[in-house]
């Protein structure tokens, strides 16, 4: 349940301690991560017209009586069905009625999904008006909420139609992580991992440290987990702004056989997170082999993962992956490009991985 210290007050109460605002000189987003923020937007933003906001079945009632203000409400159908083009056009025609204009403002209260949707809606009306972003899964907190990416699914696959659209704000509040399912929690707590094995292996030793409180939610170890993430994530794509000079890349440790897991699925067996999961086994058995990665760090990524009851490999055989790695656009020439870890370093994308040994790595990860 989302309960706001402090509740809803007359004098709002300033800038907390225990919020913490992320900036970097290049990326045009601000980062906030705090508890109780839903409800005081503005003491960071200063006053702004009411945003127009966008939530699903589930985020809208939770959450969006807490706002302080809101132009009007839309309400996208919870899951991947949220992200499609007929959805965004019923979007467009809201803000039609609700006559939002160019100086407009439109804020994602929900997930992943709900941030990717109404991402875009942000990009195109009227070619772009202002976004804020209040990412309530740690999924959309720790990644999609950050970078800019925005987009919908088309009946030929996900995230075909997209554009850059940074939120000019993006205010995570941990106090909505409580709500979330366990299963949708966990998908979350993979790529927090994905940053520990790939950026910083410091903040992998916290995450061991911390599993339980992590696990039962405390609100400062979520604090601590959601902001450490979300500067990792705004300095990477600070570096790489538009995911052209690569550095971007690294984000995507462990997504090659995950999206091809996923892929397989029909997106169904395999959740996000889970697949990135077994992705990073694979790719940690792999950097063992190429002597980037010792025996006992394998085994201790392997440890981390099952704590947070994610998978440690994969279930389907590589023949029937393989069609699925090889539409991988990093897959090229019939060599993979694969991001791989490094000891106490940041990760690193290869080019030049032979497919017999990805092979046999990832069978012996079956
Ligand atoms: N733009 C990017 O850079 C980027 C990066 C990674 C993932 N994504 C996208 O993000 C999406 C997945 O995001 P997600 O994992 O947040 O999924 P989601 O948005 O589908 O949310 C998962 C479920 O949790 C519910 N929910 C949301 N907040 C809740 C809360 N506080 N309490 C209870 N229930 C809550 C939602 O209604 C939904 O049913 C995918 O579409 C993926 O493509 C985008
Ligand atoms: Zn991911």
């Amino acid at each position: 349940m989302y309960a706001p210290s402090g509740q809803m007050t007359a004098a709002k109460p300033p800038v907390g301690e225990n919020e913490i605002v992320l900036r970097t000189g290049e990326f045009p987003t601000t980062v906030v991560v705090g508890k109780g923020l839903l409800f005081r937007i503005s003491d960071f933003t200063g006053k702004t017209e009411a945003p127009f906001v966008v939530a699903d079945e589930i985020t809208g009632p939770l959450f969006a009586d807490f706002l302080e203000q809101r132009k009007g409400l839309f309400t996208l159908p919870r899951g991947e069905e949220g992200k499609s083009l007929p959805r965004v056009s019923a979007i467009y025609s809201a803000l039609a009625k609700s006559q939002v204009d160019r100086s407009g403002i439109i804020l994602a209260l929900g997930g992943g999904v709900v941030g990717d949707a109404a991402g875009f809606a942000a990009a195109t009306w009227m070619r772009g008006i202002r976004l804020l972003q209040c990412p309530t899964t740690l999924l959309a907190q720790v990644d999609s909420a950050i970078g800019g990416k925005t987009g919908v699914n088309l009946p030929e696959g996900k995230n075909l139609v997209g554009a850059f659209h940074p939120a000019e704000w993006v205010f995570s509040d941990v106090e909505c992580l409580r709500s979330q399912e366990e299963e949708d929690f966990r998908q979350g707590l993979a790529e927090a991992v994905k940053y520990g094995i790939g950026e910083n292996w410091n903040f992998l030793s916290w995450l061991e440290e911390n599993a339980g409180p992590i696990l039962r939610r405390e609100c400062c170890v979520l604090l601590r987990l959601v902001s450490e993430c979300s500067r990792m994530k705004l300095a990477v794509v600070s570096e790489d702004e538009r995911e052209q000079s690569g550095s971007r890349a690294r984000l995507n440790l462990g997504h090659t056989v995950g999206h091809a897991l996923e892929a397989v699925s029909g997106y169904k067996r395999w959740k996000h997170g889970d697949a990135v999961a077994a992705g990073m086994m694979v790719a940690a058995r792999l950097a063992a082999r190429l002597g980037e990665l010792g025996e006992e760090e394998c085994l201790r990524i392997g440890r981390i993962l099952s704590r947070f009851s994610l998978p440690t490999g994969p279930d389907r055989p590589w023949e029937d992956i393989l069609p699925f790695l090889a539409r991988d656009k990093k897959f090229t020439g019939g060599v993979p490009s694969l991001v791989i870890p490094r000891k106490n370093t940041s990760c690193t994308l290869r080019s030049d991985i032979p497919l017999p040994l990805l092979r046999e790595t990832y069978e012996e990860s079956l």
